[in-house]
């Protein structure tokens, strides 16, 4: 497809047919929205998502789009995925920062299935092609009391924005358009959801280890100096990469400080 023409309207046949049947056999529900405010907010408060398996969202809009640290995630009508997948899971929510990570990875491999090549990974949930945002994740969930744990996993993926629409974003961001690649919104909701799905079963019976030396060779800012911002100010280090669960490990002075998602930014300097 040129980047002039219209892009496809999201097909939830056409999504479903293209899922691995590895992940479809776990698939309960896939609902393809034309505008929501958010299709995380959406499955998390939905009441008909409570049977066990997995709940996929797919909307051509949203008008409240969440980003990480209470960001808008901008979302204009039919340019764009915003995916959000529910699952249910048995670990603490201590675990979910592993899980971020393991999702980053499976987004990273369907990229690389559609031949989109020099995807990276910004800790904690950054996708970045050619050294801007690409996509974000963002896990929510309604943990109460001991579990098992309603997890949404939302991405958005940027594949060609509006001008209009992308001029609101505070960072520096692409879109697959911008790189020569057009694999059709159907095509890539379908790919990621067969890695997304995949990884999560994975990681629901083996945690984040198994997924640390792809996160590792996909990580983006390894062995660079980076400054870190969280609620105690700032600091800056050299990224080493992240431990077992998924936490950046940060070089400080010779000294190896554990550093956990949360309202933490990280910005590379140069
Ligand atoms: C980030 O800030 O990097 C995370 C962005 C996550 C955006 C996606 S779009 C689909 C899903 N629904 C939302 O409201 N947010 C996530």
């Amino acid at each position: 497809m040129s980047s002039c023409q219209p892009a496809e309207a999201l097909d939830q046949q056409r999504i479903l047919t293209g899922i691995s049947a590895a992940a479809r056999a776990g698939l309960r529900s896939l609902t393809v929205l034309g505008e929501v405010d958010s299709s995380n907010r959406f499955l998390l408060e939905g009441e008909s998502f409570g049977e066990a398996g997995v709940h996929v969202c797919v909307a051509e809009a949203q008008s409240a789009g969440r980003g990480r640290r209470g960001r808008p995630w901008v979302s204009p009508g039919g340019a764009n995925l915003y995916l959000s997948v529910l699952r249910t899971f048995d670990v603490v929510p201590e675990f979910l920062q592993g899980l971020s990570l393991a999702v980053g990875v499976a987004v990273a491999k369907a990229m690389q299935s559609l031949d989109v090549q020099g995807i990276a990974l910004k800790w904690p949930n950054d996708i970045l092609l050619g050294g801007a945002k690409l996509g974000g994740i963002l896990l929510e969930t309604s943990a109460r009391g001991r579990g098992p744990w309603r997890v949404v996993t939302g991405i958005g993926i940027n594949v060609r924005m509006p001008a209009e629409a992308g001029a609101s974003i505070d960072q520096p961001w692409t879109d697959l358009a911008a790189h020569g690649a057009h694999p059709g919104r159907n095509r890539l909701a379908s790919r990621v959801l067969s890695q997304v799905i995949l990884a999560q079963a994975q990681f629901a019976e083996a945690g984040f280890e198994i997924f640390r030396r792809d996160w590792e060779r996909l990580d983006g800012l390894r062995d660079r100096q980076v400054e870190l911002h969280d609620a105690s100010g700032s600091r800056q280090g050299i990224a080493r990469g992240v431990d077992a669960g998924g936490a950046l490990l940060l070089e400080i002075q010779g000294r190896c400080e554990r550093v956990v998602s949360g309202d933490v930014s990280l910005r590379m300097v140069f």
